[in-house]
């Protein structure tokens, strides 16, 4: 069909150049969704999509389109792309790879002046990690109907500052409304964040969909006391109830071998002082499997458990399902778009599902969609240390060139 490859130096620069914006000491990215750093790189991606020939669009909830134009503009674009936003303690790919990826491939048409059927955009979603606003994949999530904007503009971070502040506070709400762009269909490339590619030596992943996850806020509530004159069989400590609920929410997953997994991340103990009895614990758990059927016994475990241990200790504890993202299956021609590209570039490959959530989720319910995977190092993400190969990243850039071309073609 077509011999066309990208250039696999000048993605790798955009990669490193990009990673300078909220550069960590130890290697990483801290470029927390809506503030001052997403701006900067935004300006940026929006700078260097203008002069690969785009024309930008931005919509309500801050999601950037680029968009090339092809032979027929009536047709709805070939859509690629993922998130520019990163984890406090982030790395250099998770995210990045995908919007640069998209960009490179812009790039690599205009270079060679090929002209697909259909135009080709290139999409930075807002707020995918959902460290700082929870749920993840949340500015995907109102483009596919899962989420209203009011909701998205009201999520507060823990500091109380709004989604929907921070967004025109950085200068990134536009006109479009959010969904109202019809999507062709979907391709996200991204690092594996697992170590199974690594381990079995492939270098792409034909990502077939996505496990199921969710995700709760639990409040516990004690007494404040004095640590030194309250007798223990009279404290009601928050954090006692806590440290053992975080044990039963481990337990949870580790009943569902092998795939189940059970995180609490996020803790806040107040009012943090170290001889008071803590009168409240905050904390988050995110629960996942590829069944959503296993995904709700977990969530009725965690619950018993909870209530339970809040019982035992004399303590009020409240949860609030804050994310529930149901187990994904995608398109089977865009997979297939994405497995005929790893044959014919002569990559080693294999399928594989998502642990990780990913904006692609949400796009498969509004468009066809598919995924690629390349390998990270040890499978570490949502760390510094995340690292990716340079052959693989190009490796990577080129399927997804490839699976545009295959499924503009079909
Ligand atoms: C979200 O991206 C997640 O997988 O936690
Ligand atoms: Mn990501
Ligand atoms: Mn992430
Ligand atoms: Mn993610």
């Amino acid at each position: 069909m077509h011999n066309l490859q990208i250039n696999a130096q000048r993605l790798w620069d955009s990669i490193m150049e990009t990673a300078k914006i909220g550069g960590t000491a130890k290697g990483g990215i801290c470029r927390l969704t809506l503030t001052d750093l997403d701006r900067q790189v935004r300006d940026w991606f929006v700078a260097a999509c203008e002069e690969a020939g785009c024309t930008v669009t931005v919509d309500e909830m801050g999601n950037i389109f680029a968009r090339r134009p092809g032979k027929d503009n009536s047709l709805p674009p070939i859509a690629m792309g993922s998130h520019l936003d990163t984890q406090p303690t982030g790395g250099k790919f998770d995210g990045v790879l995908g919007v640069l990826s998209g960009l490179e491939v812009l790039r690599t048409l205009k270079d060679t002046g090929y002209e697909t059927n259909a135009p080709v955009e290139v999409i930075n979603w807002t707020n995918e990690e959902g460290s700082r606003f929870a749920p993840a994949m949340l500015a995907s999530g109102v483009f596919a109907g899962v989420f209203t904007r009011d909701y998205a503009d009201g999520r507060k971070d823990r500091e109380g500052k709004t989604f929907g502040e921070e967004l025109d506070r950085i200068g990134y709400r536009g006109t479009e409304k959010c969904g109202d762009r019809k999507l062709g269909a979907f391709f996200e490339i991204h690092i594996e964040q697992g170590p199974i590619l690594e381990d079995e030596d492939k270098v792409i992943g034909v990502v077939t969909g996505v496990q199921g996850m969710r995700w709760y806020e639990v409040t516990v509530t004690g007494f404040e006391s004095h640590a030194g004159t309250t007798p223990m069989h009279l404290r009601r400590d928050a954090l006692v109830g806590a440290a053992r609920m975080v044990e039963a929410v481990n337990k949870v997953a580790l009943a569902h071998p092998p795939l189940a997994v059970s995180t609490v991340g996020l803790m806040e103990v107040r009012p943090n002082s170290r001889n008071i009895l803590p009168g409240e614990v905050f904390f988050s758990v995110d629960l996942r499997h590829p069944e959503d059927e296993v995904v709700a016994a977990m969530e009725i475990e965690v619950r018993e458990a909870i209530g339970r241990i809040a019982a035992e200790l004399k303590l009020e504890a409240a949860i609030e399902q804050v994310w529930d993202s149901p187990a994904v299956k995608f398109d089977p021609a865009c997979v297939g778009a994405v497995s005929t590209a790893a044959k014919e570039n002569g990559y080693s490959h294999r399928e594989i599902v998502s642990g990780a959530g990913h904006d692609a989720a949400y796009m498969a319910r509004v468009a066809p969609t598919a995924m690629i995977f390349i390998p990270c190092e040890k499978g570490i993400s949502h760390n510094e240390v995340e690292s990716a190969e340079f052959d693989h990243v190009a490796a990577g850039a080129n399927v997804l060139l490839r699976a545009v071309l295959e499924y503009d073609n079909r």
